[in-house]
């Protein structure tokens, strides 16, 4: 039986079809960044097919629940244990239901767990159950990762292990893989490979779209077209849709994911009460649970370090103060933020100050913040070096304000004190269009004159999947964060440092 399932619309405006039967033997990747309806194209085909097939989703998000309604899936909760789990999904294929397992909630390493788990018990089902069923995995980067990630190996191979067993050996157990990822470049090879059917929507990257032409078997050039590509489009390619290249516009769904894109909204007219609104705590408050916490992160050794080998930060802590100093005027905390940044920036105005070491940059910094009478330690070695980086890296006010700025903040956390500064250099650099710094720049970032040791860094980055460092036609350099969205414009890596206080050394 042949059943073609309409997607939407061709070019022409007729309906694009794509042949379930065909699908079920080829399997389909689907691959286009955040935002370009990758989850719709999968929900819409969910829809369309669901009269003719069963249906297993794998949903991080818990976005695709909502088919229950309509449709009658199961919903699982995928917080279980794995033994829970393989039961509810041999069942599941023994009589045939179509069922969401929703991860929402879970945290990365128990999605994975419990998306191995329930995968393998569908694999292992009993050859008398080989009924055809549509696997579907949105955000499948997560659960078939190309490189190691900060989950542990046991959890990566398990998930991994089972990702591959569906693409690879699915088909003749009756499992057909349909897999959605945001990067191809974060998606395993061997599990991408195995699908014949592909729906690209657009793609940013290079590198993505380098990965994406390899696999369709497209020239580079031609594979430029995702760039461009506006939300809901497609380019589908396939034994099951096409067999050239065709450009789809993907149809309207019937049901509604839970999430969606942020609107504007208008604001409620303000009460009149409003501070007693938000200062009144309301009595059931006493009564919830507490709210979930993250411990705070440990104490770098080289604060507590830095702090054993002062000689003088005791002096300038409130409470050692002598009593005549308590009469000294009380600093609001703008006057005392004002101060500090003086300060802050006294140090940094000193070209040599790239060139010493945070813990002697530091040192005179309580110095000099114990000269201005500021009173209370101005910061702690961790956050001075946070702000100095922030300071350096050059941001002005207005772009220090946007919302891209605080993620890339956000991102920078995750790369130690002593690579701050190189790394928030970057990103402003990204986040500005401007061109990529030279590997001198850079160097002096990092406190050094070594260019080699520059490129390191750059490479370090791209191992930690930070950032992705590739050149243009010329041999320009351009790094893109990925997470951002932001890439520099090309810039020569061979460059001299512009910076004119430090040539005229
Ligand atoms: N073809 C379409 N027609 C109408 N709206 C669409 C279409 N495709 C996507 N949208 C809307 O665009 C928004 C983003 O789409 P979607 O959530 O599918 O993106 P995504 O690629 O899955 O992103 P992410 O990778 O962040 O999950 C949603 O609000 C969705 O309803
Ligand atoms: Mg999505």
């Amino acid at each position: 039986m042949q059943v073609g399932i309409d997607m939407g619309t061709l070019s022409g405006g007729q309906s694009a079809k794509l042949d379930i039967e065909e699908l079920l033997a080829t399997r389909l990747l689907v691959q286009g960044n955040s935002g370009s309806g990758k989850s719709h194209l999968l929900r819409r085909l969910l829809e369309q097919s669901a009269p003719w097939v069963q249906q297993v989703i794998i949903d991080p998000e818990g976005d695709f629940v909502t088919l229950a309604d309509k449709f009658g899936h199961v919903v699982v909760d995928g917080e279980r244990t794995e033994a829970e789990l393989a039961g509810i999904a041999n069942r599941i294929r023994q009589h045939r239901v179509s069922c969401v397992l929703t991860l929402e909630g879970l945290d990365i390493e128990q999605q994975m767990r419990a998306a191995a788990a329930f995968l393998n018990g569908m694999f292992d089902a009993d050859r008398e159950y080989w009924y055809p069923v549509l696997v579907v995995v949105d955000e499948a980067q997560m659960f078939a990762p190309s490189v190691g990630g900060e989950v542990t190996e046991d959890a990566r191979k398990a998930s991994l292990g089972a990702m591959t067993n569906l693409m690879c050996r699915g088909r003749k157990r009756g499992l057909a893989g349909v897999i959605a990822t945001q990067r191809l470049a974060k998606l395993a090879k061997n599990v991408a490979a195995e699908a014949s059917n592909f729906l690209m929507g657009r793609t940013f990257l290079d590198i993505d779209m380098a990965r994406a032409a390899d696999l369709l078997g497209m020239d580079r050039r031609q594979a430029e077209m995702f760039r461009d590509l506006q939300r809901g489009n497609f380019v589908a390619l396939g034994p099951a849709l096409s067999r050239r290249p065709l450009p789809i516009v993907i149809g309207p769904v019937e049901t509604s994911a839970r999430s969606s894109s942020p609107k504007l909204m208008p604001l409620p007219d303000a009460p009149q009460d409003v501070e007693d609104l938000i200062f009144t705590p309301d009595p059931e408050e006493f009564t919830r649970p507490a709210v979930r916490r993250t411990p705070p992160a440990p104490r770098p050794t080289t604060d507590i370090l830095a702090e054993l080998s002062r000689s003088t930060p005791a002096a300038i802590a409130p409470t050692s103060e002598p009593p005549s100093r308590s009469s000294q005027p009380e600093l609001t905390p703008e006057e005392r933020e004002e101060k500090i940044t003086a300060v802050l920036t006294e140090i940094l105005d000193d070209p040599q100050s790239a060139y010493r070491t945070d813990a002697v940059l530091y040192q005179d910094f309580l110095v000099r913040a114990r000269m201005r009478r500021i009173p209370g330690t101005p910061m702690a070695l961790s956050e001075f070096r946070r702000q100095i980086a922030i300071t350096r890296s050059g941001v002005d006010v207005e772009m220090a304000a946007s919302e891209n700025w605080q993620k890339a903040l956000e991102l920078s956390r995750s790369v130690s004190d002593d690579l701050q500064g190189v790394f928030l250099l970057l990103v402003k650099a990204a986040l500005a269009e401007e061109p990529c710094p030279s590997d001198a720049r850079i160097a002096r970032a990092y406190g050094t004159h070594s260019a080699r040791r520059a490129r390191r860094l750059l490479g370090y980055f791209e191992e930690k999947e930070l950032v992705v460092v590739h050149a243009d036609f010329s041999g320009k350099r351009i790094v893109a964060f990925p997470e951002l969205d932001a890439k520099t414009a090309p810039g020569d890596a061979d460059a001299p440092d512009g910076d004119v206080s430090l040539a005229a050394e």
